[in-house]
């Protein structure tokens, strides 16, 4: 007997009131329905079917190999949606067990369908969750001895169920054979005139079907709907995350407070502060600490290093490494490591050597910094003529004077050394010294006099 699923995620999402499809929204860096997909990939299935519809392209193309998707077009509600997977999913054995999930409920863990697959076998069973606030969902309807007759969708509720205070959780396990029976009864007479998957339990408990369910909590069951909604199952899922990572041995100061994406390593030992952004595939080696207030996109953070009060995209910080406050690491740069990069610095596709350092208010642009070298405070490189980039290279051991200005295409040997305040525009030998300043004027008593005539004029 093998397992099927389907996930339904052809629907327009208008309440999100966004021109993109509401499952792909992100939710702690994964889409929505990536985090569908990915707990229910911890169970067995053999094949699992995505319905898609409104942005169908967008939502195909973003299907982990191994993923089908069934085109539904027009979406006439969850019912119809599942009838064109079950013809798609053609040769099901009746006796097989179809996984209904919808994309929208990223918080449901693996451990839930797997709980709702173990009791399957004979039953219709489905996901409740008791809450004093179900307005989100359908309701479930219970008969005197507790068995389960239906579920009646908000809008078309009497008072009488609108106050019942369990609702559908909009995840199911049925018998192929009994599935696709019920589905053929449905019909759309209701508030949205849609074919209502929810309708085939009430079919399934007349014909005499037993039906169970598995009850999660209201947290675990909240669909997608809305970007309210949206952020509070970010929320959760944020939690979970940093929940796993403290768990591991990561110190995390404020966990309210940190974001740390799904795709994102963090080795035991590490340290984040509050107002920390970890995204996409970053990584941050053990010991490192990170915060407060750093957003860090796809770069590495190595190990040991101290990062703080900084903005790093695609950079590669090496480990012992010093960064920041007030620090931007464009996407190209390499800290090398014990490096530095500190404050009011901007890099942007350079590599700064081990143990070199920029401690204060420059820009390096497109340049190569050998091991050891210091940029004085303010030096800069000049690397765009307004047409064209150019690359500087700096010699290990090099010390730029501060406020110099690298004219590139130009090179700095190892071990020189160029005075403050320099225009360099031309290359500098190793272990040369390279100025260019106007001479010093001095004019003794200049401001004296300056000052008398000032006072003359205003007496
Ligand atoms: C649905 C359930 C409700 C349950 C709630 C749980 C129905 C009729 N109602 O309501 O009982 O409490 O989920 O979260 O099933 N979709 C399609 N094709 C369609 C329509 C929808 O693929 O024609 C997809 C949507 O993209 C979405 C999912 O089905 O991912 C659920 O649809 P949605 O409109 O969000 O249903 P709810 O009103 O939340
Ligand atoms: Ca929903």
């Amino acid at each position: 007997m093998s397992i099927h699923a389907i996930v339904l995620a052809a629907g327009k999402g208008t309440r999100m009131r966004s021109t993109r499809p509401k499952v792909l929204h992100p939710a702690a860096g994964k889409p929505l329905l990536g985090w569908v997909l990915d707990a229910i990939s911890g169970v067995d299935a053999d094949r699992i079917a995505v319905v898609v519809g409104h942005g169908s392209d967008e939502v195909t193309a973003e299907l982990p190999d191994g993923v089908e998707s069934v085109l539904q077009e027009p979406q006439l509600g969850t019912g119809h949606a599942v009838r064109i997977a079950l013809e798609h999913l053609d040769g099901i054995d009746p006796n097989d067990t179809i996984l209904v999930a919808y994309g929208d409920t990223p918080l449901v863990s693996a451990q839930h369908y797997r709980r709702l697959l173990d009791v399957a076998p004979g039953h219709a069973v489905v996901l409740t969750t008791v809450t004093p606030t179900p307005e989100p969902f359908g309701r479930i309807i219970r008969d005197g001895e507790d068995r389960i007759v239906g579920i009646v969708e908000r809008d078309d509720c009497t008072p009488e169920q609108a106050a019942l205070t369990e609702g559908n959780g909009g995840i199911y396990a049925f018998r192929a054979a009994d599935l696709g029976e019920a589905l053929d009864r449905i019909e759309d007479h209701n508030a949205q005139g849609e074919l209502y998957l929810t309708d085939t339990v009430g079919i399934l408990a007349d014909s005499g079907l037993a039906m169970t369910s598995v009850a999660a909590d209201p947290i675990e069951a909240l669909g997608v709907n809305s970007q309210e909604e949206l952020s509070v199952a970010a929320r959760y899922l944020r939690r979970r995350i940093n929940r796993d990572l403290m768990e591991s041995g990561v110190v995390i100061d404020d966990p309210e407070r940190t974001h740390v994406d799904a795709g994102v390593v963090v080795d035991p030992g590490a340290v984040l502060r509050p107002g920390v952004y970890l995204r996409g595939s970053s990584r941050v080696g053990a010991g490192a600490q990170v915060g407060p207030d750093v957003t860090c996109i796809d770069s590495v953070i190595g190990s040991d290093s101290l990062v703080w009060y900084a903005v790093v995209r695609e950079a590669d910080i090496g480990s012992d490494c010093d960064v920041g406050p007030y620090t931007s690491l464009r996407p190209g740069t390499v800290l090398e490591d014990g490096s530095k990069a500190g404050s009011f610095v901007e890099i942007k596709k350079s590599t700064v050597g081990a143990g070199a350092k920029v401690p204060h208010l420059s820009y390096i642009g497109d340049a190569s910094i050998g091991a050891g070298a210091n940029i004085g405070a303010g030096a800069i490189t000049c690397n765009y003529d307004g047409f064209n980039k150019y690359p500087t290279e700096i010699g290990a051991g090099a010390n730029i004077g501060s406020d110099t200005m690298l004219v590139a295409p130009v090179k700095i040997g190892d071990g020189a050394f160029t005075g403050a305040g320099s225009v360099i525009s031309e290359d500098v030998e190793a272990d040369a010294l390279s100025l260019e300043r106007s001479p010093q004027k001095h004019i003794p008593g200049y401001a004296r006099k300056r000052r008398d005539e000032n006072k003359l004029s205003e007496d």
